[in-house]
């Protein structure tokens, strides 16, 4: 069994260990799952190249630790409650049992449908069983799922699977989300058209009765071909470092990039980590409201939770339909003990009902977890107060797509709590900070670039199809460091309080967005001569997205144009990533050698131009004054 720390002390005692001796200290958890061989060396840590390897020469497959070995010992106990959109619809309950022969089935009908291991196969779905059932059955027959988000863009959809040259696509027909039915496979469709040589097959899962375009030769019903499947499938014997997935995010620069992890090492970690932090005990219920295109579904809906053989519940819909009591609902009807979300949903059901969870009953909660995002002082008070109750302890976990699991987060009831703090790094995980030199801040009470200087079991092995990028992006800028892109302080006692990212990511609602990636966009409007891009805080969304424009003429018709402009970025990106705010300039602040002055675009768009810092090295300071009166003007309408 997998360790689960229970005591300050047990902590302390896992943590030492695995500093002093992180080979043995991993070994010892990876033994507790089913190898089919074992490893020959534990680790191999090229920390610069950056090449890491962990359990290397093992061989398994993740499936049967997640499906098989349940199965063994408890088929009848619940692996997954699906709760619908609409609250008088039926849940769908699947045991172990249950599961493992519908992965099993669509392992089948992918092999049948000519996909074998290595064959990248790209998500487009929906929060249904059936995206949980496919990415397993990929993992099964050694398939690489890349899922995309389905609130993204036929573009953005396009150039994942392209990146990725995936062979198939699975998607649903639509997609119910609050309200709304959203066409799912026209999407797909239109991303196809787009140049997507690769895809040989789409596979449809229908959810509507609704009519949808048909193309005999790409596309496939789900109930044709893999309800008549056989419910037995060996699975393929992976390499630890073999690849299990891709999952794209945005960096500072250019196009998102193709995140990797490997079979072994994400494994141990998420199962170990799922365990310890939720403090997950049998017989409990565990929910997970992200949605699996992010990595959180990836790892604590899915993989995380199946490992330790836990009942998780997944969420088709979204938090205020029919209305903002809808979490709290769910929570009752199925008892959850352990509860993970987003800081955005929590202030959102926040302005939405103050009130609302006091009229139900939350007694079962243990665990509160949030996610995605700095924590504010007073959502994290009102989840405390009206949530928890006395009952759950917080859980403010930090980690990010790239490290596959939670690394710096409190333990309930074993480490303390202070809010909006992620607080005390896992075991394995060695956090620090340093100064824009690389020099490390030592002592407490320092703030700085968050850094990790020793590997962990999940962390990315690379960045898909460009290696190159992996190292620049992560390990060239601090020598023999991982670094995060994240800035963090260290208070007194050694606890870290992420402060968000340094670089130009910004954080709307928790989804991660490049501010180049909106920019682009933006400057593919003809009447767009050039634009910036940068975040601002919101109320609601964490941080919002503030756009600087500026046109090639007089602009006449602005609503029309602004239109025009956020129906471009929902284009290219998808809604997710449309500007807050749109302010035209006349001219962007530049430095003498031609680069935008983002900073002071920063401080105006946060509404903090107090101190703006020394103007007089730009080429045009006059335009920070035209600058400051335009954002008034925005901020009074
Ligand atoms: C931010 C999500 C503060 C951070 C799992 C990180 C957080 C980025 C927290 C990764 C937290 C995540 N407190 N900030 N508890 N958790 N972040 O890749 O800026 O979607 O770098 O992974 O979210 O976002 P990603």
């Amino acid at each position: 069994m997998t360790l689960q720390i229970k005591s300050f002390d047990e902590y302390k005692d896992a943590y030492r260990r695995s500093v002093d001796d992180p080979e043995a200290f991993w070994a010892e958890q990876a033994s507790t799952f089913e190898w089919r061989e074992k490893w020959h060396t534990v680790l191999e840590n090229d920390f610069i190249t950056p090449d890491v390897k962990w359990f290397v020469g093992g061989k398994l497959n993740i499936t049967e630790n997640c499906l098989d070995r349940h199965v063994k010992t408890k088929p009848d106990q619940l692996a997954i409650i699906w709760e619908p959109n609409e609250v008088f619809q039926k849940p769908l309950r699947l045991t172990y049992k249950q599961l493992l022969s519908e992965v099993n089935k669509c392992a089948n009908a992918l092999k049948e449908m000519g996909v074998s291991k290595g064959d990248r196969i790209c998500f487009y779905m929906p929060m249904i069983p059936q995206v949980a059932i496919a990415m397993l059955a990929c993992a099964r027959i050694g398939a690489i799922h890349s899922v995309v988000f389905a609130g993204f863009s036929a573009n953005s959809l396009a150039d994942r699977i392209k990146d990725a040259s995936c062979k198939m696509v699975i998607c649903s027909d639509f997609n119910h989300r609050g309200p709304k039915t959203i066409p799912v496979k026209e999407v797909v469709d239109e991303a196809i058209k787009m140049g997507c040589d690769s895809v040989e097959k789409v596979l449809v899962f229908q959810s509507t009765n609704k009519n949808v375009e048909w193309n005999p030769d790409l596309d496939i019903w789900w109930h044709d071909i893999v309800d008549r499947q056989d419910d037995v499938c060996e699975p393929e014997v992976m390499d630890s470092e073999d690849m299990l997935f891709i999952l794209y995010t945005s960096g500072s620069t250019g196009k998102p990039k193709g995140v990797v992890h490997t079979v072994g090492g994400y494994m141990v970690y998420t199962c170990f980590t799922f365990k310890n932090v939720f403090q997950y005990e049998e017989g409990d219920t565990y929910w997970c409201t992200a949605d699996v295109g992010w990595i959180t579904g990836h790892s604590y809906i899915l993989y995380g939770p199946l490992l330790a053989g836990a009942t998780t519940l997944m969420f088709e819909g979204v938090p205020g339909h029919p209305d903002a009591g809808r979490f709290w609902r769910v929570c009752e009807k199925h008892r959850v003990n352990q509860f993970y979300t987003a800081p955005t949903a929590i202030r959102a059901l926040m302005a939405a009902g103050w009130h609302e969870p006091e009229h139900y009953d939350l007694s079962e909660l243990k665990v509160i977890g949030s996610v995605g995002e700095p924590i504010n002082e007073e959502a994290w008070h009102w989840y405390d107060e009206k949530v928890a109750r006395g009952n759950a302890k917080i859980v403010d976990t930090w980690w990010q797509t790239e490290t596959g699991g939670i690394l710096i987060t409190p333990l309930p009831n074993i480490t303390d709590t202070k809010p909006c703090f992620a607080s005390y790094p896992l075991p394995g995980v060695q956090p620090v900070l340093v100064d824009q030199n690389g020099t490390e801040l030592v002592g407490n009470n320092v703030e700085g670039l968050l850094c990790i200087k020793f590997p962990w079991p999940s962390i990315l092995r690379t960045t898909y199809g460009d290696h190159e990028r992996c190292k620049s992006t992560y390990f060239a800028p601090f020598k023999g460091m991982y670094f995060t892109g994240d800035g963090a302080k260290r208070d007194e006692d050694g606890r870290y309080r992420i402060i968000g990212r340094v670089d130009d990511v910004i954080n709307v609602s928790g989804h991660r967005i490049g501010t180049a990636e909106v920019e682009d966009a933006i400057n593919q409007h003809s009447g767009v001569v050039e634009s910036a891009v940068v975040g601002y805080p919101h109320d609601i969304k964490g941080q919002g997205i503030y756009a600087y424009v500026k046109a090639h003429h007089e602009i006449v018709e602005e609503a029309h144009f602004r239109k025009e402009i956020l129906d471009i970025v929902t284009k290219a990106i998808g809604p997710i990533a449309k500007p807050d705010v749109i302010q035209f300039v006349i001219q962007l602040p530049k430095t003498r050698s031609g680069k935008i002055m983002r900073r002071i675009l920063r401080k105006i768009a946060e509404r903090d131009t107090s101190n703006l810092g020394d103007t007089s090295t730009l080429l045009n300071p006059e335009s920070v004054d035209e600058l400051k009166e335009g954002a008034e003007k925005i901020f009074n309408s």
